[in-house]
């Protein structure tokens, strides 16, 4: 069977200038790799380039899911097929509830997915169990439910609410653009206790952090630093604690050092 995700030679620019220049990365089920790299690198890119972000344009290269090359793929059909990304920076969007957002969303990917099964829409006493489920799980309480989504919450709770919709979704290939950044200790726990609940054998799992600290609660399988845009140098999870001690600046291009 196909890898879950297959990145070759991947170029991507933003706004006519070449961010990712030449990304080779294989993610399967079950399997956690952490994208970790100096600010600036490009992981951000990686994320909206994945996600379809119109603003990141493919020059070269392909990304394959389940085989398939999804480069003409919109980003909701993306999202419907599985493919899910917790941003960086959660947009607000006054006027339309948590609950409904997610109702929304969850129902697309049913209709999507069709054959096992899930293809009718949810009911509302099924959904309502759902989510309070998850919301136990992120340690939201109730009220989440109908406040307008991320209208207002604190970066702790944006970053809560990502992995609710991570957790209400069920996707096959998640990938979490700095779901740390920001976190107390506590609320770090939080959301690492949801990651580590909805990781397993059906779905792969980008985990793009800066810091190695993120990496204390969650555990890779792999670890790839990520420098001007390119992997430069992929290893286990023992390479994110070299990585803490010796800090990215050994791995930059040499006329890079020292700007
Ligand atoms: N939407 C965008 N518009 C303009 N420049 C962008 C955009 N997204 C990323 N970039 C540029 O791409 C480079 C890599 O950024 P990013 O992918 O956010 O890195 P990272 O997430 O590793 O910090 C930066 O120079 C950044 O300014
Ligand atoms: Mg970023």
């Amino acid at each position: 069977m196909a890898a879950e995700l297959v990145i070759k030679n991947l170029h991507v620019q933003v706004e006519g200038k070449e961010i990712l220049k030449g990304i080779n990365l294989t993610v399967d089920k079950g399997e956690i790799h952490a994208v970790m790299g100096p600010n600036g690198s490009g992981k951000s890119t990686l994320a909206n380039t994945l996600a379809g972000n119109p603003k990141y344009v493919v020059t070269d290269g392909e990304i394959l899911y389940h085989g398939e090359n999804i480069a003409a793929w919109k980003p909701d059909e993306r999202a419907r097929k599985g493919i899910f990304l917790a941003f960086q920076y959660p947009m607000a969007i006054p006027g339309v509830t948590v609950a409904n957002f997610l109702r929304t969303a969850l129902n697309a990917r049913r209709k999507e997915t069709g054959s096992n099964g899930d293809a009718k829409a949810i009911s509302i006493p099924e959904f309502r169990k759902l989510m309070t489920q998850k919301m136990e799980l992120l340690k939201l309480d109730n009220t989440f439910a109908t406040r307008y989504l991320n209208d207002g919450f604190s970066g702790g709770e944006k970053k809560r609410v990502e992995i609710l919709q991570m957790a209400v979704l069920n996707p096959e290939l998640a990938v979490l653009d700095e779901t740390d950044s920001g976190l107390d200790i506590d609320a770090l726990r939080i959301v690492s206790e949801g990651v580590n609940a909805l990781a397993g054998p059906n779905v792969g799992i980008v985990l793009i952090t800066h810091y190695q600290r993120i990496l204390n609660y969650i555990k890779p399988h792999f670890v790839h630093v990520m420098v001007s845009g390119k992997l430069a140098l992929s290893g286990g999870a023992e390479l994110a604690l070299q990585l803490e001690e010796k800090g990215y600046d050994w791995l930059k291009e040499p006329e890079a050092v020292g700007k």
